[in-house]
């Protein structure tokens, strides 16, 4: 032990303790400084950076004995300092998403700032270099800190809530560091759970002797302790156990939970946990799962086959015999991790025979109902809290620390936390569902598309998951974009031993989307049509009847973003001509990628349901069941009821995502919120705006004004007031759950109420000798049906660029090899190139305002466009991603040898 003294945001401090502790605990755990944030413990994301005598480190490689004597500044102190500007720079600019990664990225952009007071982009770039973020994409972050240094103001927001570039209604808590993430509020008296989990694929155990283990510790779980030991996404599919029963299917699952005192569970080594394991040969990929002598996953499971299911349209196999041109092409993807900055994380106590749970999640109401169906409690019995959610592109829609932390604190008595390490967090997670696709595509002689065949196989690894999912939702977008009379498509996923794949920003389309968007270029190329016009001669239009038979009665504004497209992609083409014409090793190329995405779940009721409320003491409240996970839902709901209702968003209170003061507004995935949930805080604003122009007498065009407890109502020249307190509360309710049918055996139906469309382009620069691919720039255009915060939808955009750059290029994950953000690389913030966004807004009639959604559409058309690219500047057609460095300089190799 030993006494530190240092200098903490400019006040003296001191603190007692091992001069090995870390830096990043001590200023969380000890002083209460949450605002700096622990993603890895490692040194690899930057989430954790503070200034140490004014220069950025990562608080969790500092040992508290080099900390004597100097001074330590968090994102608490800026708030008092000049440099509050970054910060009101931040929200101006849409720069905190999930506002996980902010506190580290302000206080690098500080030290830079201070030591250069007017840097260029480059300087910015290289100064936010070390910090990680994951769902901006970096743009709006370096636009934040040039902003901030080039000028003292920040625009005031000015016009109507809907269309304007609000900022975020919840994003002062991210920029000040206040926002409490799953880790953040832990009670002082809670005990802690460390997680024991399989270092095998696939093996059988036995459970040795826990009653020294159960000596020290204050408990320690089993699989006999779970009430029901099974949960999963779909109703009739609870698979995965809680804690494992003898058997493991996958490296990472939990096997037992150590429950006690924080630093004593911290102490407890491996080798004193009594498990003897039976390691057996693992099922690794679908190959492996689909051979005739193949072991069962589950052993419920013939053929280890989850679901296989598909759309069959025309004739498909007859047609390609008519096609003047036919491409096939076989394209396989990898399992991708989330890699969100804040891994799973929560606590939950017991209040008398109810149980609360406070943990980031995207979807409460699930969390609700599987968490009472594992305790065998009802679900009012289960409270669900959100805390801030740092960041989720779908892997936080399945439970993960939820069941473990319930289980212990109900049968304990006591809150029990869970926060899991960044190597557990990647191991034990869901990832993206590794896939081979393998299309064939043929058109007419003037480049008309006439028939596809495509089948997607999908590794759904040891549990189901999202599995369906993403074998339901392939078939439907398989296509892509286009009008064409004959299709078969067919998808199908496998149990394996690799990790449980789930839902990851696109469901299973940005697989598919990379081979039909290598099938349009093929076709174009044979044919001798541009790229871009090949895809605008059949991209699908108002009017047109899709592969499920659902005519799209509006908003279909493919054509528009390929025709905002066309200058840039002129440009860059002969820009890139010129260049080559003068480089043989640096190439460059241009590649165009189309989609479409359908809002919402597969033929499946979708509802939200929404409340605004005015109490009899004036307070306006929106209680909206919809997670927040970074995209800005918070804010774009309140600016959609506050329009509807007539009434400033400055005016909202907002209640969020607990079960026992909102209503289900369903799950934060599929793009839905903006659609569905907008549209029931569309009609809730309108159902309370109706109900006090009735008390008032007061026709459609009234005005409203809130002066505390009074409501004062314009129409024309007659104004009254409504005395709140007289009145009495009111409640304005909203649902709404989009028109779809299910599809029949040939997958005919109505799958989803309305699609989001996209055209993307990059401009690459691949070195052929190395075989690396440096993107230069994208232009992303998307009919959003209408941006009700511009700012947020382009912040979509940028972050899910960034991701689908990663898949392309990147992201690969090795279970066992790849659980730490150290050999698992996403992109920083100098691979991620400036990225154009085109907003186009083909109204959609049935959303709020028109609006569609855009969270997993940024994403999928961007591989596509970049392995476009890649082809365009080499002749490679990537058939497999991420496409390495290793793998391209191959692929060139080859070709040069004249082998491919
Ligand atoms: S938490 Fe310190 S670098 Fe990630
Ligand atoms: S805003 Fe950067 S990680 Fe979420």
């Amino acid at each position: 032990m030993t006494r530190v003294a240092f200098m903490l945001n400019g006040t003296p401090a001191t603190w007692d303790g091992p001069p090995t502790a870390r830096l990043a605990g001590t200023l969380r755990d000890d002083l209460g400084l949450t605002g700096t944030k622990v993603g890895c413990d490692a040194g690899d994301c930057g989430a954790c950076t503070v200034l140490l005598d004014g220069r950025q480190v990562c608080a969790c490689l500092v040992a508290m004995g080099q900390v004597e004597g100097r001074h330590v500044e968090t994102v608490e102190g800026l708030a008092a300092g000049p440099l509050a500007r970054l910060q009101e720079a931040f929200l101006a600019h849409g720069a905190a998403q999930c506002g996980i990664c902010t506190p580290g990225m302000l206080m690098a952009a500080a030290e830079l700032t201070r030591r250069n007071a007017r840097p260029n982009r480059a300087e910015v770039e290289d100064g936010l270099g070390g910090v990680l973020c994951r769902c901006t994409g970096y743009g709006k972050i370096v636009d934040a800190v040039m902003a901030a240094v080039a000028s003292p103001e920040v625009a005031p927001a000015t016009g109507r809530a809907v269309g304007a570039r609000l900022p975020r209604v919840d994003g002062m808590a991210k920029i000040t560091g206040t926002d409490r993430f799953g880790a953040d509020g832990v009670p002082a008296d809670a005990l802690w759970i460390r997680v024991v989990r399989s270092p095998h694929a696939r093996a059988r155990f036995q459970l040795g002797d826990l009653a020294p283990l159960r000596a020290r510790l204050t408990a320690v779980l089993t699989s006999a302790d779970v009430p029901f030991n099974g949960y999963g996404i779909y109703p009739d599919i609870k698979d995965q156990p809680v804690l494992a029963d003898g058997e493991v299917r996958y490296r990472g699952e939990a096997v037992l939970a150590l429950v006690g005192e924080r630093a004593v569970v911290a102490a407890i080594r491996d080798d004193e946990i009594p498990i003897a394991w039976r390691p057996e040969e693992p099922v690794l990929g679908v190959e492996a799962a689909t051979a005739p002598d193949a072991p069962l996953v589950q052993g419920d499971r013939p053929r280890n086959l989850l679901l296989e299911g598909g759309v069959k349209r025309g004739d498909a196999t007859g047609a390609f015999a008519s096609c003047a041109a036919v491409v096939e092409g076989v394209f396989e993807t990898a399992f991708v991790e989330h890699a969100y900055i804040e891994p799973e994380a929560g606590w939950a106590r017991r209040v008398g025979d109810r149980i609360e749970v406070h943990a980031t999640t995207q979807t409460p109401y699930m969390d609700r109902d599987e968490i009472a169906n594992v305790m065998r409690l009802k679900p009012e019995a289960v409270r669900v809290v959100p805390t801030a959610c740092g960041g989720g592109f779908g892997g936080k829609l399945d439970l993960s620390v939820q069941p473990l932390i319930v289980l212990a604190a109900w049968k304990l008595g006591r809150p029990v936390a869970l926060v899991y390490t960044r190597p557990e967090s990647m191991a034990a997670s869901t990832k993206r569902h590794p896939a081979r696709v393998a299309a064939k595509f043929g058109c007419d002689a003037s480049g008309r598309l006439v028939a596809c065949d495509v089948r997607a196989t999908f590794d759904t690894g040891a549990y189901a998951s999202w599995g369906p999912t993403v074998a339901n939702r392939v078939p439907v977008h398989a296509m892509g974009p286009y009008a064409m009379p004959h299709v078969r498509s067919w998808g199908e996923a496998f149990f394996t031993n690799g990790p449980p794949a789930g839902a990851f920003r696109g469901f299973g389309v940005p697989q598919a989307a990379i081979a039909h968007e290598a099938m349009m270029d093929a076709l174009a190329d044979r044919l001798g049509i541009d790229r871009l016009e090949f895809r605008h001669r059949n991209a699908l239009r108002v009017g047109d009847t899709t592969a499920t038979g659902q005519v799209l009665a509006h908003s279909a504004g493919l054509p528009q973003c390929l025709e905002a497209l066309r200058p840039h992609w002129d440009k860059a083409l002969s820009q890139a001509q010129a260049f080559n014409a003068t480089s043989s090793v640096v190439r460059r190329g241009v590649g165009i990628g189309c989609m479409w995405y359908g809002i919402g779940n597969t033929s499946m009721s979708n509802p939200s349901h929404m409340r605004v409320g005015l109490s009899a003491a004036g307070i306006l409240t929106l209680y909206n069941g919809a997670v927040d996970i970074g995209q800005g839902s918070n804010t774009i709901m309140t600016q959609i009821a506050a329009d509807a209702l007539g009434l400033p968003v400055a005016q909202f209170e907002l209640v969020a995502g607990d079960t026992d003061l909102t209503t289900d507004a369903g799950k934060t995935s599929a793009s839905r919120q903006t659609f569905v949930s907008g549209k029931a805080a569309e009609k809730a604003g309108l159902d309370l705006r109706q109900q006090i122009l009735r008390l008032a007498n007061a026709g459609p065009d009234a005005t409203l004004s809130l002066d505390g407890a009074v409501l004062t109502v314009a129409d024309g020249r007659a104004v009254r007031t409504l005395d709140l307190a007289i009145v009495g509360p009111l409640m304005g309710e909203g649902v709404f759950d989009p028109p779809t049918t299910p599809l029949d055996a040939d997958g005919q139906g109505i799958p989803y109420a309305t699609y989001a469309f996209a055209a993307q382009m990059a401009e690459v620069e691949v070195d052929t000798e190395l075989g690396t691919v440096k993107v230069l720039r994208i232009v992303a255009a998307h009919d959003v049906g209408k941006a009700i915060n511009p700012t947020l939808v382009e912040g979509q955009i940028q972050g899910g660029v960034a991701q689908g750059l990663g898949l392309a290029l990147m992201e690969e994950y090795l279970p066992g090899r790849t659980e730490n953000l150290h050999d698992y690389l996403i992109p920083t913030v100098g691979d991620v190139p400036p990225i154009e966004c085109i907003l186009i807004e083909d109204r959609e009639p049935l959303g709020p305002s028109g609006a569609k959604g855009v969270g997993e559409p940024g994403l999928v058309p961007t591989a596509p466009a970049i392995l476009g690219a890649v082809h365009h500047a080499t002749g490679v057609r990537a058939t497999r991603v991420p496409l390495l460095p290793h793998r391209l300089r191959e692929a060139i190799q080859r070709k040069q040898g004249g082998h491919a």
